[in-house]
């Protein structure tokens, strides 16, 4: 049905119901069908060459803005919590209050580092952000086929925004939620704007957006890509949902997290840091 299914890096707990689920999917057509997003190691690479790509997160933290006693307390807070997210002997009740302590204490860090919003661009243009290969066709054909893309990310949505920006795909279809800086009158970071969103409470940040579903109504057919287990939350904010596949990346700990993972997701993919696989189901649920 689409080969790039049958790829070593794919794995389905239920192919039968995947095949289903794109057959409906199809016949419904594009005018039905939403595309729900997360953004850092999802739409952005895990990995390239060996090394990792940075977060949105890291692409400030790794910056020219950052004091070098900063940067060593956010790699610090990085080494410490990064381990517990991925953990997945931890429930989602334990790690929680740890991810808001990491949130929490390394956006006081950023904000005390007097950021300007005018070198945002600078320092992602400098940055060695990634998003992953095939990220030209994902966004353009959503774009020329008018589906609606809709980015939940507990990363930093200005910084975010910016990478998509400068790839030349923040097209009109796209929306982002996020974590938004608050800049002063003079243009210097001095807060993180609204609510928090964490990678355990993008649910309620779906919710939160319900009107903005709402908006979306005719569009019960969703696509969601994630790479954490928080992701799959972001879609409880759609109404009359018909039909969803969800795609997960498994970037690290694959044989540790396999199973969860496939328990969860319709599709996995194992350290595939390409968009080959969204691409050709958006090309076969658009009928290309
Ligand atoms: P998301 O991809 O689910 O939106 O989550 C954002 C990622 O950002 C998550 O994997 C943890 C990471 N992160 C950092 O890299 N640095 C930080 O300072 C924080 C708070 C999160
Ligand atoms: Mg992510």
């Amino acid at each position: 049905m689409i080969p790039e299914l049958s790829q070593s890096s794919v794995r389905m707990k239920e192919p039968e119901r995947v095949e289903q689920v794109l057959s409906s999917m199809r016949s419904a057509g594009a005018g039905t069908l939403q595309v729900i997003s997360d953004f850092d190691m999802t739409l952005t690479r895990f990995s390239y060459n060996g090394k990792r790509c940075p977060t949105s997160h890291n692409i400030m933290d790794n910056s020219k803005l950052i004091s070098e006693e900063c940067k060593a307390e956010l790699k610090n807070l990085l080494d410490t919590y990064y381990p517990i997210e991925i953990d997945s002997r931890r429930s989602v009740e334990e790690k929680l209050p740890l991810m808001v302590e990491w949130w929490t204490k390394a956006h006081e860090l950023l904000v005390q580092q007097k950021i300007s919003k005018d070198s945002l661009a600078v320092i992602v243009r400098e940055s060695e952000a990634m998003l992953r290969d095939g990220y030209q066709q994902f966004f353009d054909h959503l774009h020329q086929m008018s589906v609606p893309l809709l980015i939940f990310s507990a990363g930093v949505g200005d910084v975010l925004e910016e990478v998509i920006r400068q790839a030349g795909v923040f097209h009109p279809n796209v929306k982002v939620f996020s974590n938004y800086m608050d800049f002063d009158e003079s243009g210097v970071l001095q807060a993180f704007k609204g609510e928090l969103i964490h990678i355990y409470n993008k649910r309620e940040g779906a919710l939160l957006n319900a009107e903005h579903f709402k908006e979306l109504q005719s569009r019960c057919n969703v696509l969601l890509l994630g790479d954490s287990l928080g992701d799959l939350n972001m879609s409880d904010g759609v109404m009359d949902l018909e039909n969803i596949l969800k795609i997960g990346y498994l970037n690290d700990k694959v044989d540790e997290r396999r199973e969860s993972y496939l328990n969860s997701y319709d599709i996995v993919l194992e350290k595939d840091e390409t968009m080959d696989v969204p691409n050709a189901i958006l090309l076969y649920i658009t009928g290309q």
